[in-house]
Formats: structure tokens, C-alpha cells, sequence
């Protein structure tokens, strides 16, 4: 596996792969890579001639910057996954490299991005879209590959490859879950043996809210979740909304809409680790 450092030497290796009529798959990713991100990697890999995984801890995407200090920093171990993953590129920039002038860009499309994840997270997809379009840009891919687990990130994405004219296909790739049901995330390194064991409790909660559909409404369904977890110790929800999969409009009946999910983040532990999970009812 080739690791490449600067936006010139990408662009020359991916121009080379193009003009060979080479196709191109790229996995964005801030490092600390775990079982889901070798799922996107291995599935570019079968549906592309090269694969190409960004490795960048993206600073313009966190509003809160003891989060951004936090984040777990294993470039080493992840090289080490992409290349038994068979990905062909890793691509390593500096923040410098990326953000030579601050990037002022800004982009808006609601309400993807100003509900949920955008409300109490003010400013974090217009990051996302700053690196994701500048990424892009460099590759100019066939096809780019993103994790359901940040479902609504992709609702964001979809909008601005529709709003820019990105010629890609993007690729929405199923939740990994371990033994327990946890959603994999980077983020779960943070936890403790115990939290992990507590955390497991959102996604069994949203799962058995799928059968309390056919007997109750959403605003019930809503209330009877965020109860649910609200009474495990060491848990705490965020926000719970039950949105249209594609506007993430809120819905208040489940006849609103053929594509409905619910989408939660919680509090879990003393430190506290904010986890993000969903739920489809509908679609
Ligand atoms: O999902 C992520 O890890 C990030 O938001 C992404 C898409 C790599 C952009 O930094």
C-alpha cells in the first residue's frame, strides 16, 4: 500500500490511474479505524480498480475542541489495517496540507443539517462538507463510501454532491455492530468494560421499539425510548428524533412517510462518551 502525504502527489497517481481507465474508490475517514471502516475499505476494494482511504482528523468538524483533543490518533495501527483490507492508497495529509488559509466556506441545506446532529453540534457538517467536497476535489472518485452509522451525515453529503455537481456515486454502507449490538465507532475506545456493557442497552432498546409501532404513535414510540434509556444507569439521552430518511424532517405519524428512522445520541458513562446510533421503521 502506497502512503501519500501531499494533495500533488495524489492527484498525479490518481490522473495516472484515470488515464489508464482505472476506477476510483474513496473512503473518508479520521483514523482510529475500526471493524466498520475495514467493511467500507474491503467493499471499495471488490467494486474498484484502486481504493483510496483518507486518513484526516478533520479539525474544522469539531465545535468542541477538548472533543477534537480526545479523539483516539493510531496512524500506525490503521495503516496497518488498510493494508490487510488490500486498500491501494492512504492518504495522510497534514492540517496545513489541507488548510493552507482557514477555509470560509459555507454551506447550508436544511434541514439535514440544521436539525439533530446540526442543532447541538452548530457548525460541524459545514466542516464535514469543507473536507469531503475538498476531498473530492483531489480525487474526483468513482464511487466514495460512508458508514449508515452517521446516517445523517449521508443525507448532508447527498445534498451537496446534488448542489455541486460531484459526477460520484455515493455509497451507503451498513452499520457494524459488535456481539453486543453496540454500534462500532472510534469513540467506544473511550469507554470502559462496564460502559461498553451499559451502552449496549440503545440499540436493544431501539430495536424492541420496532414492534411498538403497530400499537403506538410516534410521539409514544419517542417517549417510551427515551424513558427506556433514560432509567439505565450511565445513560442519558441527547435528543431522539423520528425523522424522514432522506429530508430528516420530523415526522408526527408513521403514515408521514415510506422511509422512516429514528435517530438518537447518548450520554454514556462519567466522562461523558457521546454515542450515536439509529433505528429504521419504515423504507
Ligand atoms: O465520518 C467521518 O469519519 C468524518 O465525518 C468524515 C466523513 C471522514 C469527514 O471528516
Amino acid at each position: 500500500m502506497e502512503v501519500i502525504s501531499t494533495i500533488s502527489a495524489l492527484r498525479q497517481r490518481l490522473d495516472e490511474a484515470r488515464n489508464q481507465g482505472q476506477t476510483i474508490g474513496l473512503v473518508p475517514t479520521m483514523g482510529a479505524l475500526h471493524e466498520g471502516h475495514a467493511s467500507l475499505v474491503r467493499r471499495s476494494v471488490s467494486e474498484n480498480d484502486i481504493t483510496v482511504v483518507s486518513i484526516f482528523l478533520n479539525p474544522t468538524q469539531f465545535n468542541d475542541k477538548t472533543d477534537l483533543a480526545k479523539y483516539p490518533r493510531t496512524l500506525e495501527a490503521d495503516c496497518a489495517l488498510l493494508e490487510q483490507c488490500g486498500a491501494t492508497i492512504a492518504f495522510a495529509p497534514s492540517v496545513e496540507e489541507i488548510y493552507p488559509e482557514p477555509d470560509t466556506r459555507q454551506f447550508s441545506y436544511p434541514p439535514t443539517d440544521s436539525v439533530m446532529e446540526g442543532a447541538f453540534r452548530p457548525g460541524h457538517f459545514n466542516g464535514v462538507c469543507q473536507i469531503v467536497s475538498k476531498l473530492f476535489q483531489m480525487t474526483n472518485p468513482t464511487r466514495a463510501y460512508f458508514g449508515e452509522k452517521d446516517f445523517q451525515q449521508i443525507a448532508v453529503i447527498r445534498r451537496m454532491v446534488d448542489d455541486l455537481g460531484f459526477q460520484l456515486q455515493i455509497v451507503p454502507c451498513p452499520v457494524i455492530r459488535e456481539e453486543s449490538g453496540l454500534a462500532r465507532s472510534s469513540r467506544n475506545t473511550l469507554l470502559t468494560a462496564e460502559e461498553r456493557n451499559i451502552a449496549s442497552n440503545i440499540y436493544r432498546v431501539l430495536k424492541e421499539s420496532r414492534q411498538w409501532m403497530t400499537e403506538a404513535s410516534v410521539a409514544e414510540v419517542h417517549d417510551r425510548v427515551c424513558n427506556e434509556i433514560n432509567a439505565i444507569d450511565g445513560l442519558e439521552v441527547q435528543y431522539y428524533s423520528i425523522v424522514d430518511g432522506r429530508s430528516l424532517a420530523e415526522v408526527s405519524s408513521w403514515d408521514d412517510s415510506s422511509d422512516i428512522v429514528g435517530c438518537i445520541t447518548v450520554y454514556c458513562g462519567s466522562q461523558p462518551i457521546r454515542l450515536i446510533d439509529h433505528i429504521r421503521y419504515k423504507g
